[in-house]
């Protein structure tokens, strides 16, 4: 039988790092030794009071179904912990628990966007944005984010693409893929722009906890923003818990509320336990050094992999405030970005992702996860200066 796919598929996109994990793992299996530099997973281990806190409430039953946007009390505890982390006066009804983050973006864009609708995106950015805004059948609209800026939103370049049919603004910050930051002064721009043309915005701030500046302003917490925005975040990034699958988000208790009918419709709840971990990752003393820990580690791995990078012939990075990406300009040394990134990987066994994949403004930059070790850190830009430098003069 011919099997014949639904034509939205033809619009659904992927997420280039876990297409390339696939194919250096297959190298690996082939006896190749290879640096990874794709993925955007934290190296470290999930901190032990939190699998303790996860056992100890599988032990004691949370085994089961919960109420489909999460547990009342655990609800409650995300609501104070928003609260602490961006200033809005947050309630548990605001709150919703998704397995991942991402489910949060699928469903605000299912619950408020129209086929046809524009949604203005990053660009680079997070590749499931425009995915999955393709995918519900809406228009995604690149709003560009260049090196020379920081990678900071040019607030007068968004406005100029906002339409009478523009209808949501996705932003992230810090950011994935440049480790870029909006500054106080940006989110208050873009809140203004937000308000005057009445636009919904989701401010995706998973990586609000790695900033090493201090620098993080949260969007959702600019005045005249909670009314409209949908704040999103999850465990994976801050307290290296991907696998664990656990996103939330804070929103407007109507939006909240059609959420929880579509968490009835999809997943039925988050893992119960995973839940309960959660209260242990925002509550506990223990889990904020923990993450104190690893930002610090972070921080000094950016440094080192800065000055690596620039000291290859034809790149160019920018120390990043955020996040644990740096996105160098690799235009002078002559490779095109997919050229270069699959060559990385093939002829010198680096994994690191190609812009382009990011939007087509992030051509001409690859990118690069620093969440591995100094150590590898080290191996992968000798192995890149190798490579780069057999073919431009330094
Ligand atoms: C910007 C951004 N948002 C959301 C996510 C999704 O995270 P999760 O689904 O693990 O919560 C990621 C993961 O890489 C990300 O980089």
């Amino acid at each position: 039988m011919t099997i014949r796919f639904a034509e939205r598929l033809n619009r659904l996109g992927t997420e280039s790092a876990f297409e390339v994990l696939a194919h250096a793992r297959l190298l690996e299996a082939e006896g190749r030794s290879i640096v990874h530099l794709e993925i955007g997973e934290p190296d470290f281990a999930t901190p032990d009071n939190i699998i303790d806190a996860a056992v100890r409430a599988m032990r004691d039953g949370a085994t089961h179904y919960t109420a489909a946007s999460g547990i009342r009390e655990v609800r409650e505890k995300t609501a104070a912990y928003v609260t602490r982390h961006t200033g809005v006066p947050t309630q548990f009804e605001n709150i919703v628990l998704t397995p991942g983050s991402k489910n949060l973006l699928l469903f605000a864009l299912l619950a408020l966007v129209e086929e046809e609708d524009e949604v203005i995106v990053p660009d680079p950015g997070y590749p499931i944005y425009r995915s999955l805004v393709e995918f519900i059948g809406a228009k995604a609209v690149s709003l560009p984010l260049r090196q020379e800026n920081d990678f900071r939103a040019d607030v007068d370049e968004l406005a100029r693409l906002i339409t009478p049919r523009t209808r949501m603004l996705v932003v992230n910050s810090p950011q994935n893929p440049t480790g870029g930051i909006l500054t106080r002064a940006d989110c208050e721009a873009i809140a203004r722009l937000a308000i005057d043309h009445d636009l919904i915005v989701l401010s995706d701030e998973i990586y609000n906890r790695l900033s090493y500046d201090g620098a993080h302003v949260s969007l959702y917490g600019i005045d005249g923003m909670a009314e409209r925005t949908i704040y999103m975040d999850g465990l994976s990034k801050a307290w290296a818990m991907c696998g664990w699958r656990l996103g939330f988000g804070a929103m407007p208790v109507a939006i909240a509320r059609k959420m929880d009918t579509l968490m009835i419709n999809s997943s039925s709840c988050a893992a119960a336990f995973t839940q309960w971990a959660a209260v242990e990752a925002f509550d506990s003393p223990e889990s904020d050094a923990a993450v104190d820990r690893m930002v610090a580690e972070f921080s000094h791995r950016r440094d080192r992999i800065v000055e690596l990078l620039n000291e290859i012939p034809g790149f160019k990075c920018r120390r990043p405030a955020g996040a644990f990406y740096v996105f160098p300009d690799i235009s002078a040394t002559g490779f095109g970005d997919r050229e270069l990134a699959s060559s990385l990987l093939d002829e010198v066994g680096v994994a690191v992702l190609p812009g382009r994949s990011f939007g087509p403004v992030g051509e001409g930059h690859i990118r690069l996860s620093y969440a591995a070790s100094i150590a590898n850190l080290e191996e992968a830009a000798r192995r890149i200066a190798q490579y780069v430098g057999a073919a431009v003069p330094g």
